[in-house]
């Protein structure tokens, strides 16, 4: 999606900052806001580029690099390391030769820390874009994986 498509949805101003970048994020090819982008909502907004540059880095959930088209957010907090958080990410490395903020080489997959997901009766959990899986087992990471390859096929 443009960016002039996004910013027309949205009044010129600072409280609209966060739904912007989301929008323009989500529509991006590489779930990232580049550097023309920042510029142009910080002008279209009336804040410094520095403001935009700091909620950027201040949100996990925003990233000015390019990662994958499905995003997996692999939750490191205590409950979900307690019931195997690291079992889990040995095993995501080992089916995507990837490790932690790294993206694979087909572009598909992005492998993130994140704390706690708000699901911690479900440990140990990720989500991968807006979607929570819990309970995971090595076994159900491997099908979940396998089903999101799937959807390229
Ligand atoms: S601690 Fe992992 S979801 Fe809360």
């Amino acid at each position: 999606m443009r960016i002039d498509t996004v910013l027309k949805k949205y009044e010129a101003k600072e409280e609209n900052l966060l739904y912007i970048l989301h929008e323009i994020q989500d529509g991006s090819d590489n779930n990232s806001l580049n550097k023309k982008d920042l510029e142009e909502v910080a002008a279209y907004v009336g804040v410094p580029l520095s403001r935009v540059n700091g909620v950027v880095s201040f949100y996990s959930m925003f990233s000015s690099r390019p990662r994958g088209k499905y995003i997996i957010r692999l939750c490191q907090s205590p409950p979900c390391f307690i019931k195997g958080s690291v079992n889990v990410y040995e095993k995501i490395k080992q089916q995507l030769k990837i490790s932690e903020d790294e993206t694979t080489d087909d572009g598909l997959f992005t492998l993130e820390f994140s704390s706690c997901l708000g699901v911690c009766g479900l440990a140990p959990a990720m989500m991968i874009n807006d979607d929570v899986y819990g309970n995971l087992t090595e076994e159900r990471v491997v099908e979940i994986l396998n089903n999101y390859r799937n959807l390229e096929d």
